[in-house]
């Protein structure tokens, strides 16, 4: 166990209502199989630190970087800005709005204008009114834009990054350099050589790192310094979190543990949709993140074959008033991972109700945290006792160690999935066709052949259309 760990300070992984014949009763992994699984445990794990010794997956090694320049990026940069807008989609835009929903404080974006506390967005969309909208909310003149795309060409991000440009040029001339901050490959795409070109500062996202396992990278941690978020801690629970997910032992990896589980309720059982479902207000996009990595990196054609699980998130307690009813009695198709904090550090003490209001006395004296715990408690129970496979991991707090280490523990799960699956879960062909039609379609070089396919693919029919 590292030095500075204690195991008070760790995720724990309950996967009791996974296992057939457990609370949750017949509908569950069958420790026969599991065992099956556990015998390939180490054929799989070689695989992984085969692919990582010879150069790919670096998401592996990403706890153990130096940040000395990133911090002194962001240090000199500290009282200058009242925003940071990042400017990415994708992997560069979702590990950052998780870390920002985790580790900065709750609503810190709606505070009052702090030159010394900048406001962070992320703009990962093309929708005008987004996009039209962040310019108007963040001055050019007090905002430092972050362009992120690790292939540095992506049509959304770097049509983003063409309006800030424009936009600091016309209100702060000659000094725009110091608005804007690059994170992109270290030789690919457009935005390198304009960037070396035009003097601004640069960070690399690692050339076998991709982007939804970037969020350690500089994709995550440049914002991070800007931010004031603890990197040192991040990184420190992500080597933790690294370390136990690689353990020879199967049933002592929480990655391997979870992504043998759930391969199998999907392959076996036909439950096939992934609820990440936390409990927690500053977990909430970790859901969001998840689907990317899970979607982008196990959804794949095997031999002609979809093959894959469908992602999916909820929130407690907000999702109980919306989605529960789904999960409790519709289709047995789904596996549901909570994520429990123990201690919320921001208390609230629910106050005794006065006259009139006697049936509430049984939350007066209670805290908000007590109540957000029972309602998680009490829905795995309702969920086990509808016969709902699911398990449970619960984060000490949330801090940065635990949310490096919960990183770790999904992007490792799902590295152990893409052997499971048997699927190249680094890659994401799925995703190019819409980019080249994109291409075609706003007229870039070299695309014309696409332009003409797709302007000639009629996708609607006036028999099948209501006008
Ligand atoms: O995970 C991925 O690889 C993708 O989601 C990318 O992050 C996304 O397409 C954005 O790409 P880029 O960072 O190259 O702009």
């Amino acid at each position: 166990m590292d030095r500075w760990y204690n195991r008070s300070m760790s995720l724990t992984l309950d996967l009791t209502c996974l296992v057939a014949g457990g609370p949750q009763g017949a509908v569950g992994v069958d420790p026969a199989d599991l065992q099956a699984a556990e015998s390939a445990h180490a054929a799989h794990r070689k695989s992984l630190l085969d692919k990582r010794a010879g150069g790919e997956l670096g998401f592996f090694d990403l706890p153990d970087q130096q940040i000395d320049a990133i911090r002194a990026f962001a240090d000199k940069q500290h009282g200058r800005f009242e925003n940071i807008v990042v400017l990415g989609i994708g992997g560069s835009a979702l590990g950052t709005q998780a870390l920002h929903a985790a580790l900065s404080p709750a609503l810190h974006d709606r505070r009052p204008r702090d030159i010394s506390r900048p406001k962070l967005f992320v703009i990962d969309n093309v929708d005008p009114v987004l996009v039209g909208g962040i310019l108007r909310a963040a001055n050019p003149a007090t905002t430092l834009y972050n362009v992120i795309s690790k292939s540095g060409s992506t049509a959304e991000t770097m049509s983003q990054f063409l309006l800030v440009l424009e936009a600091l040029k016309h209100t702060v001339g000659d000094h725009w350099q110091q608005h804007v901050v690059v994170t992109t490959d270290g030789e690919a795409g457009f935005l390198r050589p304009f960037a070396e070109a035009n003097g601004l500062t640069t960070f690399a996202v690692p050339g076998n790192v991709g982007g939804r396992f970037s969020v350690l990278s500089p994709v995550g941690l440049v914002p991070g310094a800007l931010m004031g978020w603890e990197l040192d801690e991040l990184l420190e629970g992500a080597a933790h979190g690294r370390e136990r997910c690689l353990s020879e032992d199967f049933r002592q990896s929480p990655a391997a543990m979870l992504a043998a589980t759930h391969h199998l309720l999907d392959t076996k059982l036909g439950h096939n949709v992934q609820v990440l479902f936390p409990y927690s207000h500053k977990l909430r996009l970790m859901a969001d993140w998840n689907v990317q990595l899970v979607a982008e990196s196990l959804g794949k054609s095997r031999n002609g074959q979809g093959v894959g699980p469908t992602p999916h998130g909820a929130l407690g307690a907000t999702d109980q008033h919306s989605q529960v009813q789904l999960f409790a009695e519709g289709p047995h198709d789904k596996v549901f991972t909570f994520l429990r904090v123990l201690n919320h550090k921001d208390e609230v003490v629910i106050p005794a109700p006065p006259a009139g209001l006697e049936g509430l006395s049984y939350l007066g004296g209670k805290t908000f945290g007590q109540l957000l715990d029972a309602e998680c408690r009490a829905t795995q129970l309702a969920l086990t006792e509808a016969g709902r496979p699911n398990c449970l991991i619960t984060l000490p707090e949330v801090d940065a160690r635990s949310v490096g280490e919960l990183i770790m523990w999904l992007q490792i799960a799902t590295a152990f999935g893409g052997e499971l699956y048997g699927v190249d879960a680094f890659n994401q062909p799925g995703v190019e066709a819409g980019k080249v039609a994109t291409y075609g379609l706003m007229g870039r070089e070299g695309f014309e052949a696409e332009k003409a396919r797709v302007e000639g693919k009629a996708l609607s029919n006036p028999s099948w259309r209501i006008a």
